[in-house]
């Protein structure tokens, strides 16, 4: 892979100006990649299917080049699909976002069934970050189940991991639950200059310039201190912090409202762990799990609509945790109305807290 790298690049024959230190452009955009998340052959997201063989259909398009390759319809493939298993041990390399396929896509089809177009040079990023649920497929698996009543029939819904494109989109590609009745912010526009993804991650390393950024938002020394919405969103009186505390204070009491309305309502006190599937029965009801306890057989297995829905929401805004620069105000708002739902049954007090 390393060597198909040096050869696309060598086949691109862009000419760069030698640097003092040897490096021309090209060498650094190759090194950078390499040390990129992108480039790393040792990543669980390229290394879990090992000892499969092959990277299954459901999975290759974001984790092998081959999987990629195929969705976009290279070496006659059928775009928009991916019909055959990746190749284990495969990353993102040059060849994934320098096809005629991949500089043509324009338009990407979110997990919603949504299509979004006029998407550029980001719209390969698109596809790869925007996580594999929705509004709508919760929903789905909610439909005609009574809000506050256990169902066998229900397991939790994942959205998947760095889903920051469906976040930017926000109410365009519906990654988080919508309450009915409620509005969410689309797409968060930002400034001319940091509205898309290349335009804020530097493709091939994927880093984000910051002092571009600090140069707008003077007075701070780090992004997650950046702040232009002053209002107390999470009701904690404090609002020194960036936007970025405001989304975690209330991530925060909505895991504390989960737990609450699972011991109560749902009857099985749930805790959280940072694990695949993410949701464990706790019976102590501390919210504290050991080892043993972070197990597939200890899932949480008493889901309720209104619980799934919060859960959801939680796992959206803990997934993306650059959710506060992609996208702040559908953030805001996703937690607070799962929070808002909870309250409603438990009696929670959130006359506090403040939707955007
Ligand atoms: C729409 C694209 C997409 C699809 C489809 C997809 N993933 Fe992922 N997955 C990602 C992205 C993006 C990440 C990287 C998250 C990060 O930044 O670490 C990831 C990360 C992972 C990780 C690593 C998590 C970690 O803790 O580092 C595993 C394991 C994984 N995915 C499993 C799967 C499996 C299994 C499937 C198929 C059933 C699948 N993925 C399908 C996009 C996808
Ligand atoms: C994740 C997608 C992605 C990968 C992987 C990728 N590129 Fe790029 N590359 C881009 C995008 C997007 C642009 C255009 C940037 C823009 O629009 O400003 C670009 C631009 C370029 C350019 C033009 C000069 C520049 O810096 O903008 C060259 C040359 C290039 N890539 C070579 C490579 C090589 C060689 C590799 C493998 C080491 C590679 N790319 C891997 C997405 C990618
Ligand atoms: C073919 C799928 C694919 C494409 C296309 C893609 N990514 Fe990724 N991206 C991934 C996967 C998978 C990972 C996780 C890699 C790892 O774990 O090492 C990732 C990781 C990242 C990370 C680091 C995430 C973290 O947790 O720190 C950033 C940032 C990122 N991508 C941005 C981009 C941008 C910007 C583009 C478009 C120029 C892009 N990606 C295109 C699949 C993709
Ligand atoms: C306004 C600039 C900006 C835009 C636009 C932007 N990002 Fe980011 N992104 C960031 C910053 C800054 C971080 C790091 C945030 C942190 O960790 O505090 C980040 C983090 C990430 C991460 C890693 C952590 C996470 O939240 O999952 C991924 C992956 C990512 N961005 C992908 C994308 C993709 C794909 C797009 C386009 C849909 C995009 N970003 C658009 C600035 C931006
Ligand atoms: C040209 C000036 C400018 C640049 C450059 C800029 N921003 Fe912004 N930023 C703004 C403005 C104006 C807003 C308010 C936008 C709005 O609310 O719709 C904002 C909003 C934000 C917010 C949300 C704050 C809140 O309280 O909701 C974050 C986070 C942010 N910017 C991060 C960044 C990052 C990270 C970068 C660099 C990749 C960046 N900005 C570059 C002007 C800029």
């Amino acid at each position: 892979m390393r060597f198909l790298a040096l050869l696309l690049a060598a086949a691109l024959f862009i000419p760069a100006p030698a640097r003092a230190d040897g490096l021309d452009g090209l060498e650094r955009l190759i090194a950078a990649w390499l040390e990129s998340p992108h480039g790393n052959y040792q990543s669980l997201s390229f290394t879990y299917w090992n000892d499969q063989g092959s990277v299954p259909e459901s999975c290759a398009m974001c984790h092998s080049e081959t999987g990629f390759l195929d969705f976009l319809g290279v070496g006659g493939h059928t775009a928009g699909q991916v019909d055959h298993p990746g190749t284990i041990n495969t990353v993102i390399g040059c060849a994934s976002c320098h096809t005629a396929e991949a500089h043509a896509l324009d338009a990407v089809t979110f997990p919603s069934g949504v299509e979004v177009a006029g998407l550029g040079s980001s719209a390969t990023c698109m596809v790869c970050h925007q996580g594999r649920q929705s509004s709508d497929q919760v929903e789905t698996r909610a439909a005609g189940k009574a809000e506050d009543e256990v169902s066998g029939d229900l397991a939790f819904v994942n959205i998947h991991y760095a889903a920051s494109a469906a976040t930017m989109l926000g109410a365009e590609a519906r990654p988080g639950y919508q309450y009915a009745g409620r509005s969410y912010a689309g797409r968060f526009m930002h400034v001319p200059g940091a509205d898309s993804c290349v335009a804020c991650h530097e493709p091939h390393s994927t880093a984000v310039e910051t002092d571009g950024c600090l140069a707008c938002h003077r007075g701070v020394d780090e992004l997650r201190d950046i702040r232009t919405q002053h209002r107390d969103f999470a009701g904690t009186g404090d609002r020194s912090g960036g936007i970025h505390s405001e989304i975690v204070a209330l991530q925060s009491q909505l895991m504390d409202a989960i737990r609450v309305y699972a011991a109560e309502i749902a009857g099985t006190p749930i805790a959280y762990a940072n694990s695949f599937p993410y949701f464990f029965t706790d019976p102590s009801g501390s919210g504290e799990l050991s080892p043993d306890q972070i197990t597939r057989d200890n899932r949480y297995q008493s889901w309720t609509p209104r619980l799934l829905k919060a859960a959801y929401n939680y796992q959206v805004a803990a997934k993306d945790p650059g959710g506060y620069v992609h996208n702040p105000r559908y953030m805001l708002q996703i937690l607070h109305d799962s929070l808002a739902d909870l309250a409603g049954i438990t009696g929670l007090d959130v006359s506090h807290i403040s939707r955007p």
